[in-house]
């Protein structure tokens, strides 16, 4: 099934909803993992708007992509336990090592950057989560491997 086929059976069954786009955005990126270009265009003649404000809603929320993620994510903990541990610092060199901020993803397509609140390790701050796998007690031995791996 082509790509416009399976936008318009998600949009099929979201558009009784009130205010389907977000539901429908949310669907499109499951199924994609990123909201493809085309999509935008579908969606916007669905719901009668313009292609812009579609992209507009897109690029509001972080939680939608608008390019595929890197083969790898990397989520630092941004909230307080793991700020107060030093992950400020370690965060800043991380997107310097890596060349990102957050949200991004690297041009060859290795890791995407994320920011995350709280991944439940506060006791054992500073925490990262690297494709699901968590990682505590983070120094910069253990940031050096996490870069060495995802640029592998
Ligand atoms: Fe970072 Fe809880 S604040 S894991």
């Amino acid at each position: 099934v082509d790509e416009a086929t399976r936008i318009a059976a998600i949009i099929e069954d979201c558009r009784h909803l009130e205010g389907p786009m977000l539901p429908i955005l949310h669907k499109v990126q499951a199924e994609f993992g990123y909201i493809p270009d085309g999509a935008k265009q579908i969606i916007a003649q669905a719901l009668n708007l313009s292609r812009a404000e579609v992209h507009g809603v897109v690029t509001f929320y972080h939680d939608f992509k608008d390019h595929p993620a890197g083969r790898h994510t990397l989520k630092l903990c941004r909230a307080e336990a793991c700020q107060s541990m030093g992950g400020d610092a370690l965060a800043e060199r991380v997107k310097a090592k890596l060349g990102l901020g957050w949200h991004e993803t690297a041009a060859d397509g290795s890791v995407t950057l994320e920011p995350v609140f709280c991944l439940g390790l506060c006791a054992q701050a500073p925490a990262a989560m690297l494709d699901g796998e968590l990682y505590a007690r983070l120094d910069e031995d253990c940031l050096n491997d996490i870069v060495a791996e995802v640029r592998a």
